[in-house]
């Protein structure tokens, strides 16, 4: 898949000048945002991985993934694009990029969750090879909202080419 997307900026790694940044994507992409406070503790985490795609004129985000790294399991905790920026392959090469770290990081496979309902995400991670797992019965949980079930989509990190 590598290639078949041109990007505007790599991804690098993010800062701690990153964690607003992170909080008011999360917020664009997610109906329960998570706040600063809360991405400050999450990359506080021993293990985690939060990696960014900056705008070209860098002043803003155009995604970020955050993972974590446990022994031989990695996952993505959070992923999300700038509605302005989305379908430019910044998913796919931050998707690819963690599951590099990961697998330099001696783990073996990439784990993470959806929202059955999720169309896009559920596309993207089809399209970059993962696998349904299994299904965690009315996992999202919100006040006034339907519960919505979690698919677990997983898949083996390869050797250089981690997820592509
Ligand atoms: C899902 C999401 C991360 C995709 O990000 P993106 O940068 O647009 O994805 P990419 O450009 O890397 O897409 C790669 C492929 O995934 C699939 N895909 C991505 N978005 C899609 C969409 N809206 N509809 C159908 N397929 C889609 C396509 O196959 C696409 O390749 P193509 O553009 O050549 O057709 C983004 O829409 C987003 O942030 N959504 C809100 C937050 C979210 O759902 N996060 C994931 C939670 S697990």
């Amino acid at each position: 898949m590598r290639g078949q997307h041109i990007t505007s900026a790599a991804p690098c790694n993010a800062t701690a000048d990153d964690t607003a940044a992170i909080a008011g994507l999360h917020a664009q992409c997610f109906s329960l945002p998570w706040d600063e406070a809360a991405v400050a503790d999450v990359l506080r985490h021993p293990g985690s991985v939060a990696l960014v795609v900056r705008a070209p004129d860098s002043a803003r985000l155009h995604g970020y993934i955050i993972g974590r790294i446990v022994a031989d399991e990695a996952e993505i905790l959070s992923l999300g694009i700038a509605e302005e920026a989305r379908r430019l392959g910044h998913a796919s090469g931050l998707v690819a990029q963690l599951g590099e770290r990961a697998y330099a990081m001696g783990a073996a496979r990439l784990y993470l969750e959806v929202a059955a309902g999720n169309g896009p995400a559920i596309a993207l991670y089809q399209r970059l090879e993962f696998k349904r797992l299994g299904v965690r019965r009315g996992y999202y949980r919100q006040a006034g909202r339907m519960a919505e079930d979690a698919l677990l989509l997983g898949r083996d990190l390869v050797s250089n080419a981690g997820v592509d």
